[in-house]
């Protein structure tokens, strides 16, 4: 991760960093402690990945989340776990009532991963106000922005991270800056982007160079980074796992699954659940499962070889939101895993786009990357890691309009010279009752 980096944002410009005065963060690699009050995105020590600090004084009581907290806060499925999350001032929170999303039980996908009716829930994350588990991130990293006085906030993205960006950036009155890569990305999250009033710059390179040049620009320019090195953002997506074992009833699966890109959700999920034990709202800890595209899986690799040497790739899958090959929050989410005794596979993009049309088909629809989460689970079924009679949450992290082009491509592109099998292609008919009827006899019936 290079030597130690520092956003010049804050200081004279800040407007309630007083506020922010107990708010901690502590460097993962060397322990050091520094104020939570400015953009810190590195160890100013020795550059390593920086937690916030979340003091847990004994049990939490569950009732008390989302007491009395003002309306618009205790709607959020972020803010209403405000005791586990760092004190930002009211007046300071950008909200647009993220969070909230629904957990599936759906015993067609539980059969298709080779597990037990009632064995598979999914954690829908594209029900977001921006169609993706960002919101909850960002809510959080905005809001910071806002209390130490940022003048812009910026991230480099596959997509999702710009629209969510973009929309709080909105939502707050701040302007935006998005380095996406130039190809690649899907047409509706970058369209996303650019409609909620973004700076949108397409950089010649994939996200792992746009992510090492904003690095660069925000180490020398007044520009607040929300990219998942923040260790603020990282504290909005811990609630994906506290509101999924609150919707529970504090029972943890065996499993808990979700894609890994980036790894900043890896790296929160660990914390969360270190949060939720020390509180004791669970007595045992679910196993992270994290599952990669094989074309972008170097945390994959390094787990294989048993932590030895991890080594960045060029990436390339089918599954653009996680087409990353050198994850930035690598160090964090190793530690998660550990942390749970998890473990780390990839899978195909054959797998993950099969995944997905099964997603797609029982109704709940996801995009490309999300679907690697049933992916990973039933290939580890298969190869007898994970028990049938175990049980499993897969995260979904975007929503199915995310990318329609891949949808098209799955169902209406040949493979292979042939359909897919469960392609499900339109057809196209002259526009009089014979014409529609023959059509219909033969597909229904033919
Ligand atoms: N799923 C989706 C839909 C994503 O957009 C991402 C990351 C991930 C999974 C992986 O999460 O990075 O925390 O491991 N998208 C980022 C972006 C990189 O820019 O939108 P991760």
């Amino acid at each position: 991760m290079g030597a130690a980096e520092r956003v010049a944002v804050g200081g004279p410009t800040a407007i309630l960093g007083g506020a922010l005065a107990g708010i901690e963060v502590r460097c993962m690699a060397c322990g050091a402690v520094s104020p939570g009050d400015r953009p810190l995105t590195a160890c100013p020590v020795c550059g390593g990945l920086l937690d916030v600090v979340v003091p847990i004084a004994g049990p939490i009581d569950p009732a008390v989340f989302g007491r009395g907290l003002p309306g618009p806060l205790a709607r959020s499925g972020v803010w209403r776990f405000r005791p586990l999350l760092p004190a930002i001032p009211d007046e300071a929170i950008v909200s647009r009532w993220e969070g909230n999303t629904p957990l599936y039980r759906d015993d067609r996908l539980a059969a298709w991963a080779g597990l037990d009716a009632g064995a598979v829930r999914v954690k829908h994350e594209g029900h977001n106000p921006t169609a993706s588990f960002k919101d909850r991130g960002m809510t959080v990293g905005v809001s910071h922005a806002k209390a130490v006085g940022a003048r812009i906030v910026a991230c480099a993205s596959t997509g999702n991270t710009s629209a969510s960006l973009a929309s709080y950036a909105a939502a707050a009155g701040m302007p935006s800056l998005v380095l996406v890569p130039d190809a690649k990305i899907s047409g509706g999250k970058l369209s996303q982007t650019i409609a909620y009033g973004a700076k949108v710059v397409q950089v010649a390179g994939d996200f792992d160079v746009a992510l090492a040049l904003l690095r660069q620009l925000t180490a020398a320019w007044d520009v607040y980074l929300v990219n998942s090195v923040n260790p603020f953002r990282l504290e909005g997506q811990k609630t994906i796992v506290f509101e999924t074992l609150e919707q529970l009833a504090w029972q943890p699966p065996d499993y808990l699954v979700l894609p890994g890109g980036n790894l900043g959700n890896t790296a929160a999920f660990g914390k969360a659940l270190r949060e939720l034990f020390e509180a004791e709202l669970i007595d045992r800890v679910p196993k992270l499962v994290v599952v990669q595209a094989a074309g972008a899986a170097p945390f994959a690799a390094y787990w294989d070889g048993g932590w030895e040497r991890f080594a960045a790739v060029q990436a390339e899958t089918v599954a653009t939101a996680i087409k990353i090959g050198n994850p930035a929050s690598t160090a964090r989410a190793r530690r998660s895993v550990e942390f749970t005794g998890g473990l780390v596979t990839s899978v195909g993009d054959d797998e993950i786009m099969d995944a997905k049309a099964e997603i797609d088909r029982v109704g709940i629809g996801c995009e490309p990357a999300s679907a690697a989460s049933l992916a990973g689970l039933r290939r580890l079924v298969a190869a007898g890691t994970i028990r049938r009679d175990a049980t499993a949450v897969c995260v979904l992290t975007g929503h199915v309009l995310k990318d329609s082009d891949a949808v098209a491509a799955y169902h209406l592109d040949d493979h292979a010279g042939l359909p897919r099998p469960g392609a499900n292609r339109p057809l196209r008919v002259a526009a009089d009752l014979p014409s529609l009827e023959r059509a219909l006899a033969d597909a229904l019936h033919g």
